[in-house]
């Protein structure tokens, strides 16, 4: 029985019909690719669809602005990959004139794009004999090949890469990879493989030796950091005071309220009589009302975020704050979970 070959009539029978494995177009690989490094495939495709309509080729990309591609990419977290895509997509027009690039060499330097995305985009659009290493080829690599390595350690990633390239399908790299992502997504899942059904359990080290849990190992990366973010929700009869957040945070140039971080988790009204609540709203403030706090979990960090419902005026409005009217906050490019408290409490 070969691995390869068993590996291949398993896909064919089983795939999922996905629209980007009808195209060979290199722009549309990269962007289902960014899409899907973010979310599931189920949550990702609206956003594909939503991404390819607007922008169907890199050179309407290319022009949009930041704000736009923040927008649609609203909700999938992680936006400085949103911004990502739209620098790389500047470099691509100007650089290679429209056409994006199918080499991996050329894909590998652009901004956003590492290995695993280089050999995906590589392979899907060019058959360049470069193979996949994520999550779900690591976990059948590891499980097949009994390869105890923690999959996110630098010797393990070397590891993994290179059986990877060993096993690559030369012929039809680009099948392959996508088969072993598959295999790996559906099949070899992280709980509950369906070893009952699988064609190469019979070669497979954690199957035969009841090993499927303890691979692959991992690495506990910790080192999350937690903020406490307080919102401030001002609004008259049809503004609501909006802020603009800089370059050099999390949700870099997107939309949020007036904000105060503290340390800690600290009492509501522990909170308005510190100074810079003054500095920001003066003294002639009441409170109406104070939301739960809402825990929100980022790649590197947890967010503690809540809303206080403020009554101030008049009011000096700090740089990057503005008025908007209430239906104009649709458009605007803010965060999900700040949209969503918001929506708690204004009908929008
Ligand atoms: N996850 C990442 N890339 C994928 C692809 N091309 N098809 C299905 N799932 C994926």
């Amino acid at each position: 029985m070969d691995f390869n070959d068993e590996l291949l009539r398993w896909y064919e029978k089983n795939k999922r019909d996905l629209p980007w494995r009808h195209t060979s177009d290199a722009y549309i690989i990269w962007l289902s690719e960014i899409i899907l490094q973010q979310t599931r495939v189920e949550q990702g495709l609206p956003y594909f669809y939503r991404f390819i309509e607007k922008y169907p080729d890199v050179t309407s990309f290319a022009a949009a602005n930041e704000d736009a591609i923040l927008k649609l990419w609203q909700g999938l977290g992680y936006y400085s990959r949103g911004r990502n895509m739209l620098k790389t997509a500047r470099i691509v027009h100007e650089l290679y004139n429209g056409k994006f690039p199918q080499s991996y060499q050329q894909l590998i330097k652009l901004k956003g794009i590492g290995e695993y995305t280089a050999a995906a985009i590589a392979s899907f659009s060019a058959n360049e004999a470069k193979a996949v290493v994520d999550g779900n080829v690591s976990r059948v690599i590891s499980r097949y090949f009994g390869i105890d390595e923690p999959i996110n350690s630098t010797k393990g990633k070397k590891i993994f890469q290179e059986t990877a390239d060993e096993l690559l399908n030369k012929q039809q790299p680009g099948l392959h990879n996508q088969a072993m992502m598959e295999f790996g997504a559906m099949l070899c899942k992280p709980k509950n493989p369906a070893c009952g059904i699988c064609p190469i359990s019979l070669g497979c080290y954690a199957f035969i030796n009841g090993a499927t849990a303890a691979l692959p190992v991992k690495l506990n990366k910790v080192n999350v950091r937690e903020r406490f973010f307080n919102y401030f929700l001002i609004k008259d009869e049809h503004s609501i005071l909006m802020n603009k957040r800089d370059e050099t945070d999390i949700w870099a140039n997107m939309y949020d309220l007036p904000l105060i971080e503290t340390k800690t988790l600290i009492a509501a009204d522990e909170l308005l009589t510190l100074p810079i609540v003054e500095e920001f709203f003066g003294t002639n403030i009441i409170v109406l009302d104070v939301s739960q706090v809402k825990k929100h979990i980022l790649t590197h960090q947890r967010l503690y975020v809540r809303l206080i419902i403020l009554y101030s005026k008049p009011l000096k409005l700090k740089q990057n704050w503005f008025f908007t009217p209430v239906e104009n906050l649709k458009k605007l490019a803010v965060p999900k979970i700040i949209f969503i408290l918001i929506e708690k409490i204004i009908n929008l």
